[in-house]
C-alpha cells in the first residue's frame, strides 16, 4: 500500500473536524453504444485518499471512529462477472490492499449507512453531479431522520468538500509534484515525436495517435483530457477534437494534449508549429508575440501574485501586441479598458492542475483574486486566434497559435514542469525540418 494513501486520508481527517464523516462515490458508468461503455476513470478523490480504481465504490471515512474510521464499499468478488468484465479486488482486496478498516458489498450501501452515520453531525459531501448519488444520499438521510424517535439523531449539515478536501488537493506535495514532473516529461517525449512527425499528407488523427502511442509506451494511462490536434483554421476552434483533417504543408499545427499517469496526474502542454517549413513572416510574428507574452507571464508567478494580476498583464502585453501586428488600433490602454482583445484572445490565461486537468481549489478569497502559494500549480496559457473571416491583415487570418505550460509555484517563484517541451522558433524549426 503506497504510504501516500495513508497520509492524505490523515490530513483530510483533520480538516473535516468533529463528528464528521465524508462520502466519496465513483461516478456512474455511461454507456457508450450498444453494451459498451466508456471506459471508465475514477473519481479524482477517490483515486487521491484510495488509490482504488474500479467503479461501484463509495469511500466513508470517519475521523473519530475508533475502529473503523476508513470503510470501503465495493463491487463483490463474483467468478462469474469477472469472466466478462475483469477482475475486481472485493471486499477482501480492500481491506487487504487498500488499507480499509471494514468494506461491504455496494448493494449493502443504504442499509448500512445509517449505523456508519451514527453520532455524525457534518456529512461532507459532493452534491449538484451526479443526480442518482444526490437522490441515495437524500434517502439515506431521509431514512435516518424517520428513525430519531428511536434515539440516534441524523446529521444537521452537508458540507461541501471542497472546503476541506479540494483545498487540500490544490497544494501539492512533494510526491504530487514528482508525478506531475513525470507527467510533464513523458509529454515532452510525445510532443516532440509530433513535431518530428507531422508532415503534409498525415492526417490530425495519426499525430493524435503517435502521441497516445508515446504516452502509453513511456508508462503513462493516456491522455488527460481529449487530445486536440488542430491544423491551420482549425486551431482557431478551441476545443477543436474532430482531429480528421489532413496536415498542410506551410500551415501551423496546435497540438494540446497531456499524459495523466498512474495515481491520476495530468500535464496539459500546447505548442502550435510549422508543417514542412520554417515560419513564415506572417507566422512568425504571431508566434513571437504569444512566445513573449507568455514567458513573462510565467515570470511573473511567484508567491503572493494572482491568477487575476497575470491575467491582467497578459491582456495588456498580447492587446499592445495586436496593435503591433495591425489586428487592433488604437490606444492600448482604451483598448484594454473596453476588453479589444476578445475576439482574438477568448480564455483566460491560467487553471488550477493536478489529478483534474481543471483542477479543484478555489479561484478566489474573500471576493479576490487568491494569493499563490509554494504547491500551487498553474497552466500559463495565452493564444492568438485569426479566424479566416477576421476583420484582420489578410496574411494573419486562420492563424491560431497558443502556448501552454505547467507551472509549480514554489517558495521563491515557480518550477516550468514542462520546460522539456521545444517552444523556441529555433528549437522547433529543427524539429519539424528533421533536425
Ligand atoms: N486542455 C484544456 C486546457 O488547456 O484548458
Ligand atoms: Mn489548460
Ligand atoms: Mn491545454
Amino acid at each position: 500500500m503506497d504510504p501516500a494513501f495513508v497520509e492524505r486520508r490523515a490530513r483530510v481527517s483533520k480538516l473535516l473536524g468533529p463528528h464528521a464523516a465524508l462520502l466519496l462515490a465513483s461516478p456512474t458508468e455511461k454507456l457508450r453504444n450498444g453494451d459498451v461503455h466508456f471506459k471508465f476513470r475514477q473519481d479524482s478523490d477517490i483515486l487521491y485518499l484510495t488509490g482504488f480504481e474500479e467503479p461501484g465504490t463509495v469511500v466513508v471515512i470517519r475521523p473519530d471512529h475508533p475502529e473503523t474510521p476508513f470503510v470501503m464499499f465495493v463491487r463483490p468478488r463474483s467468478p462469474t462477472d469477472e469472466i466478462w468484465t475483469g477482475r475486481r479486488a472485493g471486499v477482501e482486496g480492500a481491506v487487504a490492499r487498500f488499507g480499509a478498516n471494514a468494506a461491504f458489498p455496494i448493494a449493502e450501501l443504504e442499509v448500512r449507512m445509517p449505523e456508519l452515520l451514527a453520532g455524525v453531525a457534518d456529512v461532507h459531501v459532493g452534491f449538484g453531479y451526479d443526480d442518482d448519488w444526490d437522490a441515495r444520499v437524500l434517502r439515506i438521510l431521509g431514512r435516518m431522520r424517520a428513525a430519531e424517535r428511536r434515539g440516534q439523531r441524523a446529521p444537521v449539515r452537508l458540507v461541501d468538500p471542497r472546503l476541506s478536501l479540494h483545498e487540500m488537493r490544490l497544494i501539492k506535495s512533494d510526491v504530487e509534484q514528482d508525478l506531475l514532473r513525470r507527467a510533464a516529461a513523458i509529454t515532452a517525449e510525445a510532443h516532440t515525436a509530433a513535431m518530428r512527425a507531422a508532415k503534409a499528407g498525415v492526417k490530425e488523427n495519426e499525430i493524435e495517435a503517435l502521441i497516445d502511442y508515446t504516452f502509453r509506451r513511456r508508462g503513462g494511462t493516456g491522455p488527460g483530457y481529449p487530445s486536440i490536434v488542430g491544423c491551420g483554421a482549425n486551431a482557431v476552434i478551441l476545443h477543436y477534437v474532430e482531429n480528421s483533417a489532413p496536415l498542410e504543408e506551410g500551415k501551423l499545427l496546435l497540438v494540446d494534449a497531456g499524459c495523466e499517469v498512474a495515481g491520476g496526474f495530468t500535464a496539459d502542454v500546447t505548442r502550435t508549429f510549422p508543417i514542412g517549413r520554417p515560419f513564415s513572416p506572417a507566422q512568425r510574428r504571431v508566434y513571437e508575440s504569444v512566445l513573449e507574452v507568455q514567458v513573462a507571464a510565467i515570470e511573473a508567478v511567484r508567491p503572493g501574485a494572482t491568477i487575476d494580476g497575470i491575467h491582467a498583464q497578459v491582456v495588456d502585453q498580447i492587446t499592445r501586441k495586436m496593435v503591433e501586428l495591425g489586428l487592433l488600433e488604437g490606444e492600448v490602454s482604451a483598448l484594454v479598458e473596453k476588453q479589444a482583445h476578445k475576439p482574438f484572445y477568448m480564455h483566460r490565461t491560467s487553471h488550477w492542475l493536478g489529478l483534474d486537468v481543471h483542477d479543484v481549489g478555489f479561484y478566489s478569497v474573500e471576493g479576490a483574486s487568491r494569493p499563490l502559494t509554494a504547491g500551487m500549480v498553474l497552466t500559463i496559457e495565452p493564444g492568438l486566434y485569426i479566424a479566416e473571416d477576421a476583420a484582420a491583415p489578410a496574411e494573419l487570418r486562420g492563424i491560431g497559435v497558443r502556448i501552454e505550460d505547467d507551472i509549480l509555484v514554489t517558495e521563491s517563484g515557480y518550477e516550468n514542469l514542462t520546460r522539456a517541451t521545444p517552444k523556441s522558433v529555433a528549437e522547433i524549426e529543427k524539429l519539424v525540418l528533421g533536425g
